[in-house]
C-alpha cells in the first residue's frame, strides 16, 4: 500500500543543538517511524531520525560530535567530504560497540570503543554540503540501508557574503530508493547475496526519508542542496515541465561560478548544490524532479507546488567563490576498479585493512587515474580533487569544482587531481555503491 506520489510533506531534518560550545551529542537507536502513511518502519537512525540531525557547522569553529551506540551492532560514523584526523574519520574497524555488548569484529583487527566515542572535526575547510553515515566494514550498505545517514553543513564567511537563497528557501534533499515489505518494514537481501553483486535498489523513492514528497515553495530562486545517499542508485535529474539547475557548487564546496543545467547525473555519495528560480512557472503550477534513468516509481522523485508569488532579495551573482588552485601533480597512479569471480576489486585486490596502496606525501597533489568494468563512483577519504578528462576529453559540465566523489561510467578513464592536504595517517578510497564497498572495493592509502 504505497502513498500515491506527490502527497506526502517533504519533511526537513531537524538542525542538531550543541550540548556545549564545540560539542553535539547523538545516539544510534532503534526507532519505529512512520514512512509509508499508516505502517511504521523500524530504522536505526542517529537520534532514532532518518535522515539523522543536520549538523549546521562553521568553518574554524572546531567541533567534536560524540556518537553513542544503542543498536545491537558495532558502528563507525564517517563524515563524507570532511578533512578529520585519521583518527575521527569514520575508519571500517574503528568501532564503537554498543556498551555492555563485547564485540569481537570477524578476522580484522579492530579498535573498540565502549559505549561511545568523540570524533573531532577540526573544521578548517570551507563552506561545502558534506553527510555522515555509517562505515561499519562489511557491513556499511545493510546499515546506511536502514537508516545511518544525515547532512553536515559547513557554512564561513566567503559563503555569508553571497545573496543564495536561504532559510526556508534552502532545503537540503536526501535522495535514496528503498524497498518495503507488506508490513513496512525494509526490506535488504541477505547479507552478501551474490545476486546483488551489482548493488542494491529499491523501488521507493524518498526525498529526506518520506515517498515521492510534495513541497510547496513561493515563486522565488530556491537553494537545493541535492544530495544522493541511495545505496546503488543513479538519478538523472531534471525538471518537468523544464527548467534549469543553476549549480553553485559540487561535494567540496561553491565553484568559481555559476553553471546552468538542463539535467544533473548524480551518483552514490555526490551532491550538487543548485538554484532553481521558480518565477519562470506560473503561480498554482507544479513542477516535478524526474528520474529520466529509471520508468516507473523509480522515474519520480519529488514535486514542487508553486503556491504564491513572493519577494525575492535573492541573486546568483557571477562570481561565487575563489576556490582553492590546482596545483602541479608530483605523482601519477592508476587504480583499476574491477569485478573478480566473487568481489569487488582495486587494482586486483579485494580490501586489505592496513595494506596502503599508495602513500602521497603531505602538501602535495597526484594525478589519479581511475579505470572501471562498470559503474563505479569512487571516493577519497581526506583528499579533494577536480576531475581532469574522462577518456582522454574535457571532463563534463556537471564535473566541475572540487569534489571527493566522481562517478566513474563502464570502461571509462577518469583523471582527477587530488590534493593530499590536512593530516598524515590512514585514509581510504573505495567505491560508494555501498554493496560494491561491502565486498571489498576499497583501499588504504596512507599520508605521509
Ligand atoms: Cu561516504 Cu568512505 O564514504
Ligand atoms: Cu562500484
Amino acid at each position: 500500500p504505497l502513498p500515491r506520489p506527490f502527497t506526502v510533506p517533504l519533511p526537513i531534518p531537524r538542525v542538531a543543538r550543541r550540548t556545549a560550545p564545540g560539542r553535539y551529542e547523538v545516539t544510534q537507536r532503534p526507532a519505529k517511524i512512520a514512512i509509508i502513511p499508516g505502517l511504521a518502519t523500524e530504522v536505526w537512525g542517529y537520534d532514532g531520525t532518518f535522515p539523522g540531525p543536520t549538523f549546521d557547522l562553521r568553518r574554524g569553529e572546531a567541533t567534536t560530535i560524540s556518537v553513542r551506540n544503542e543498536l545491537s551492532v558495532p558502528t563507525s560514523t564517517h563524515l563524507h567530504g570532511g578533512v578529520n584526523p585519521p583518527d575521527s574519520d569514520g575508519y571500517p574497524t574503528d568501532l564503537v560497540v554498543p556498551a555492555g555488548h563485547a564485540h569481537e569484529h570477524g578476522g580484522h583487527a579492530a579498535v573498540l570503543h565502549q559505549g561511545a566515542k568523540d570524533y573531532h572535526y577540526p573544521l578548517e575547510q570551507r563552506a561545502a554540503t558534506l553527510w555522515y553515515h555509517d562505515h561499519r566494514m562489511d557491513f556499511t550498505a545493510p546499515q546506511v540501508w536502514r537508516g545511518l545517514a544525515g547532512f553536515a553543513l559547513v557554512r564561513d564567511a566567503e559563503e555569508d557574503a553571497l545573496p543564495l537563497p536561504g532559510g526556508e528557501r534552502e532545503l537540503p534533499l536526501m535522495i535514496c530508493d528503498r524497498a518495503f515489505e507488506e508490513d513496512g518494514s525494509f526490506r535488504y537481501p541477505a547479507h552478501h547475496d551474490s545476486d546483488y553483486m551489482e548493488g542494491v535498489e529499491g523501488d521507493v523513492i524518498l526525498v529526506n526519508g518520506a515517498p515521492w514528497p510534495v513541497a510547496e515553495v513561493s515563486a522565488t530562486r530556491h537553494r537545493l542542496r541535492l544530495l544522493n545517499a541511495s545505496n546503488a542508485r543513479r538519478y538523472r535529474l531534471r525538471l518537468t515541465p523544464g527548467g534549469h539547475f543553476v549549480q553553485v557548487g559540487s561535494d567540496a564546496g561553491l565553484l568559481a561560478a555559476p553553471i546552468a543545467h538542463d539535467e544533473i547525473t548524480i551518483a552514490p555519495g555526490e551532491r550538487f548544490d543548485v538554484v532553481v528560480d521558480f518565477s519562470a512557472y506560473r503561480v498554482g503550477s507544479t513542477v516535478t524532479l524526474v528520474n529520466t534513468l529509471a520508468g516507473g516509481p523509480a522515474g519520480s522523485v519529488m514535486r514542487f507546488v508553486v503556491a504564491r508569488r513572493a519577494r525575492d532579495d535573492s541573486a546568483v551573482p557571477r562570481v561565487l567563490s575563489r576556490p582553492p588552485e590546482r596545483t602541479r601533480a608530483v605523482a601519477t597512479r592508476t587504480f583499476d576498479f574491477r569485478r573478480s569471480e566473487s568481489a569487488w576489486t582495486i587494482n586486483g585486490q579485494p580490501y586489505r585493512p592496513g595494506v596502503p596502496l599508495a602513500r602521497p606525501r603531505l602538501g602535495t597533489s597526484e594525478i589519479w587515474r581511475l579505470t572501471s568494468d562498470f559503474h563505479h563512483p569512487v571516493h577519497l577519504h581526506l583528499a579533494h580533487f577536480q576531475v581532469l578528462a574522462r577518456n582522454g576529453r574535457a571532463p563534463a559540465a556537471t564535473d566541475g569544482g572540487w569534489k571527493d566523489t566522481v562517478d566513474v561510467r563502464p570502461y571509462e578513464v577518469v583523471d582527477v587531481l587530488a590534493r593530499f592536504d590536512g593530516y598524515r595517517g590512514r585514509y581510504m578510497m573505495h567505491c560508494h555503491n555501498l554493496e560494491h564497498e561491502d565486498m571489498a572495493m576499497m583501499a588504504d592509502f596512507d599520508v605521509v
